[in-house]
């Protein structure tokens, strides 16, 4: 019996005198349990997975403002195993060269990631389910995956094959499992690594990785064709939310398109494809409850050791997932609340149960996170940093954090058509690259975007500044940019605040990831939009260039991007800060 595990939990409670002896330095273990595009906009969490409920909501805090960096599976995953922005690891899409397995590995990667990092610092790690896309029945073991004590990976071309997928463990063969159920392959395997790493002294980390509810992919090895379709629940789950439909909010299949770019010339959905739809999220839904079964036994097992109440325990989505809103058929790619926004529920040591916390967080801060838990120090190559994950560690930040998370995306919309189960090429609708903003405080609730095309985007979410709240992204603020006269010029003052703030995110490093406003105005006292709204400064925000591109690109090719803020180049531990294109901070100030 590992009773002395129970300790640091009984400390919590105030039994101070047990809290002294001496295991209570005793490293956490880590459970990081990811879904994939798991929506939180959608999804009744809760409601649907009443393990999650019980095990993570109510024993946890939730984090209602995480967002992933890029809404697709492989640059989003990169960002959570490096800690860093998708323009600087440039994983940008799911197949090489532009992102998949081989292009991780070819830039260092699988020498130096989060499951290496935690290594070096004695814990045992293992990893269950989708790492990262294209790592495949072809190059699986070419190399292998680095960095796991136990892994049991899925395999493209079968990893979305929800009925007879392919996984490789460890060093040994791939294999097919046909005829198996994908997410009870996943919580057979994991209940096996959780019981490996229970039986050893070291504290572990347990990635617990799903393929729900992602569509299934069915790949015709023949033809090299790909079908899409909505996720297959377990058997024993078919219809159990029949009549399950997808909320009807205000910005489910309106009457006026909205959004920018192709997303504005969507014809509205037609009866059929609306009923498509829920067909797709009830099934969505039912693909979860075998996850929730996982989570039980995950649980139980953790419970049994005696180890629970030392162990963290991650709940996250890749990416999150739209069905309807704006018209859009299923799928993610998008800088829409539903794609950006995901779950980040946390419970363990110290973690306040049943709270939410406000703060603005991203997959770039996992990594971070991850590591102040298991008490490793951060990394000169970061861009996030750890999220305060009470409220007490918010208040004792001495540099807190702002309010902002930056997004991205790099590629053609040519996979991001679900319409008929089928790829479509939507030639017309070619360009889905972007970059934004998403800014909230107490007083602001923001979406601001530029387009490849040049489009822009602003949203009132909270009627900070507009007499009508827009949480649904409705209400384009900023239709036309800085091209055209505006009658609201409270608009474009907030417009030039926020163009400059991702001037310096959509190529920041480091430091000016965490804290842009002060890379872009080093000698104020500016660390928030509210301050950075102050009109002595109107002046120097019309003098900065404004967000743009010279062409669209479906990879990161900076010459494409427009003015760049500066480069940061790290040499070891010292970070040297050199501006390269464009514009000078400190002299723009002085002029
Ligand atoms: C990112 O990768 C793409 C595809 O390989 C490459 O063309 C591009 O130059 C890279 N961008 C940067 C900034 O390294
Ligand atoms: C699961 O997959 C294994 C390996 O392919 C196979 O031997 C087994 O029969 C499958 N289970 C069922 C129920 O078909
Ligand atoms: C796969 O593609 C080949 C070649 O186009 C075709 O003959 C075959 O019927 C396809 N298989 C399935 C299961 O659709
Ligand atoms: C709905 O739209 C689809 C195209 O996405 C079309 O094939 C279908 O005929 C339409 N159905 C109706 C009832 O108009
Ligand atoms: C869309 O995909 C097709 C097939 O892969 C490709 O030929 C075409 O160039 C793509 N379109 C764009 C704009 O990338
Ligand atoms: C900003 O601070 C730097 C470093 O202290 C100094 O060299 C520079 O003159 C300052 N600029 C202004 C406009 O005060």
């Amino acid at each position: 019996m590992r009773f002395y595990q129970l300790l640091p939990a009984i400390a919590l409670l105030g039994c101070s005198e047990a809290s002294e002896p001496l295991h209570s330095k005793e490293k956490p273990n880590i459970m990081f349990i990811i879904l994939d595009d798991l929506d939180y906009h959608m999804t009744d969490l809760g409601s649907v997975m009443p393990s999650v409920k019980k095990h993570i909501i109510d024993q946890g805090t939730t984090f209602p403002n995480h967002y992933c960096q890029v809404s697709l599976c492989c640059p989003a995953r990169a960002s959570i195993l490096t800690g860093q922005t998708a323009h600087n690891h440039n994983v940008t899409d799911v197949h090489y060269p532009s992102g998949g397995y081989q292009k991780f590995y070819e830039q260092g990667f699988n020498e130096n990631y989060l499951p290496v990092w935690l290594q070096e610092a004695g814990y045992g790690t293992y990893y269950v389910g989708k790492l990262l896309n294209d790592i495949s029945t072809q190059n699986y073991n070419n190399p292998y995956v680095n960095g796991w004590d136990g892994i049991d990976v899925l395999l493209d071309p079968f990893a979305y094959d929800f009925w007879s997928p392919a996984f490789a463990m460890n060093k040994d063969p791939w294999q097919r499992y046909s005829n198996n159920y994908t997410t009870d392959l996943v919580s057979l395997k994991s209940m096996g690594f959780l019981e490996d790493a229970l039986a050893d002294d070291k504290p572990f980390f347990l990635g617990v990785a799903p393929i729900a509810p992602h569509s299934e992919v069915l790949v015709n090895t023949t033809s090299l064709t790909a079908t899409f379709s909505a996720p297959k629940p377990a058997a024993r789950h078919i219809g159990k939310l029949a009549g399950a439909q997808v909320p009807r909010t205000d910005n489910f299949n309106p009457d006026k398109p909205s959004g920018a770019s192709w997303v504005k010339t969507l014809d509205q959905l037609n009866d059929t494809e609306v009923q498509q739809g829920d067909e797709w999220y009830q099934a969505r839904l039912e693909s979860l409850l075998a996850v929730d079964e996982m989570v039980e036994s995950l649980f139980a097992k953790l419970e049994e050791s005696g180890r629970l109440d030392n162990t963290y325990v991650i709940f996250t989505s890749d990416n999150g997932f739209h069905i309807g809103q704006h018209r859009l058929s299923p799928g993610k790619t998008c800088g829409y609340e539903e794609d950006i926004n995901v779950p980040f529920i946390v419970r363990g040591p110290g973690i306040t149960k049943g709270h939410t916390m406000d703060v603005v967080s991203g997959h770039i801060d996992l990594a971070p996170t991850i590591l102040e838990m298991a008490g490793i120090s951060q990394r000169d190559t970061f861009d996030g940093s750890p999220i305060p994950l009470t409220e007490e560690a918010l208040k004792a930040l001495t540099k807190p954090k702002t309010e902002h998370t930056s997004i991205e995306m790099w590629r053609s919309n040519n996979q991001s058509f679900l319409r008929t189960g089928k790829m479509e090429m939507m030639e017309e609708a070619a360009q889905n690259t972007y970059k934004s903003v998403r800014l909230i405080s107490g007083e602001y609730n923001l979406y601001y975007s530029v387009w490849c095309t040049n489009e822009h985007e602003l949203y009132d979410m909270k009627a900070s500044l507009h007499l009508q709240s827009d949480s649904q992204q409705m209400n384009n603020l900023f239709e036309g940019g800085f091209g055209r006269s505006h009658e609201n010029t409270d608009i474009v003052r907030l417009a030039h605040r926020l163009d400059a703030l991702l001037y310096v995110l959509k190529s920041c490093r480091g430091d000016s990831c965490r804290y842009p406003w002060e890379a872009l105005m080093p000698n104020e006292t500016v660390n928030s939009l509210t301050d950075a709204m102050s009109p002595q400064y109107d002046e120097l925000f019309e003098t900065i260039p404004k967000v743009s591109f010279s062409s669209c690109q479906q990879d990161h090719i900076i010459e494409a991007e427009g003015p760049q803020f500066e480069t940061w180049t790290v040499e070891g531990s010292k970070t040297t800060r050199e501006i390269s294109r464009g514009w000078d901070p400190v002299q723009a100030w002085m002029t």
